[in-house]
This record gives structure tokens, C-alpha cells and sequence, in this order.
């Protein structure tokens, strides 16, 4: 059984993180939407919203599944038998970060990191903007999952 991990904040899930989880679910046998806790970043979404956007994102694709994590990715990788770490890569500038969260994480349990190009139209696209965007009445519906647009437009109180 071939496993990999695809974590993210997800706060929340974008039109660039489905097409890494749809492309990923197609190499693995099972792919896990993991949420990782960051008790230092306080979210516009509790962690279950984001699971369950997950989940609503996700439902079409069969061999993936949703969960959530406080605490080391490789630790997660190691009591869920996880043989790979899946990442995004939007552009060189995350590269220099990536680069080493992978490194750190191949010296700490030998887990692999495998990098997958964003589509190009993708490249621009990030959880941050999207709200920044939405919080002053920018159109984002394009750039989100109908069902997290929607989320977020009631959240944010705007009309939808
Ligand atoms: O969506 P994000 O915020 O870019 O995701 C970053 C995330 C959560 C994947 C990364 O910060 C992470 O792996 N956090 C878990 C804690 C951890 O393992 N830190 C050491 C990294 S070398």
C-alpha cells in the first residue's frame, strides 16, 4: 500500500489544493488530507470547518481520506505508515522554505517529500489572498470549491 500525506493549513481549501490532491490520489493508493494544528496561527475556520470542506472537496476522489494532526509531521507519517509527503509548488519563491522543511523532515525519519508544479493558472493562488480578497469584497468565487466558497461568504457576512 502505497500512502502519502498531502498537510496544509487549509484555512481554507482552494481550487490549488484539489488539483494537488486529485493529481495525487491518481499516483497513491491512499492519500490523506491531513490539517495541521499551528496553535500559533489563529484561523478564520475551526479545524473541523476545514475537515469538512475536506471532506466536501474531496468526496469524489474514493482513496482519499480526511484527517487532522497537533504535532510533527513526521510523526503522523510514522503512525500512519505513511511513505510520502505531497506538497505544491506554487513558485520558486516557495521553494527556499520547502526545500528545507523537506530536508529536515528526510533527516529526522528518512520520509520523502515529492514536489508537484501548481498548475500555472494556480500560481498566484493562496489561502491568505484568497481572504485577504474575499474580507474586502473582491470576487474569489473562481479560486475556491463551490461549497468553501459559500463557507466563506458567510462567514465573512457578506451577501452571497
Ligand atoms: O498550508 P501551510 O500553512 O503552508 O502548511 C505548512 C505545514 C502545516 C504543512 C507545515 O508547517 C508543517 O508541516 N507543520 C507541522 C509541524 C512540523 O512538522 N514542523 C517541522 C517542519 S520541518
Amino acid at each position: 500500500m502505497r500512502r502519502a500525506v498531502c498537510p496544509g493549513s487549509y484555512d481554507p481549501p482552494t481550487n490549488g489544493h484539489v488539483d494537488i490532491l486529485e493529481r495525487a490520489a491518481g499516483l497513491f493508493d491512499e492519500v490523506i488530507v491531513a490539517v495541521l494544528i499551528n496553535k500559533s496561527k489563529q484561523g478564520l475556520f475551526s479545524v473541523e470547518e476545514r475537515m469538512e470542506m475536506l471532506h466536501d472537496v474531496s468526496a469524489h476522489l474514493a482513496n482519499v481520506r480526511v484527517d487532522s494532526w497537533h504535532g510533527l509531521l513526521v510523526h503522523y507519517c510514522q503512525q500512519n505508515d505513511v511513505q510520502a509527503i505531497v506538497k505544491g509548488l506554487r513558485a520558486i519563491s516557495d521553494f527556499d522554505y520547502e526545500l528545507q522543511m523537506a530536508q529536515m523532515n528526510k533527516q529526522l525519519t528518512g520520509v520523502e517529500t515529492l514536489f508537484m508544479p501548481t498548475k500555472p493558472e494556480n500560481s498566484f493562488l493562496s489561502s491568505s489572498l484568497v481572504k485577504e480578497v474575499a474580507t474586502y469584497g473582491g470576487d474569489v468565487a473562481h479560486l475556491l470549491p463551490e461549497a468553501v466558497h459559500k463557507r466563506l461568504v458567510r462567514r465573512l457576512g457578506h451577501a452571497d
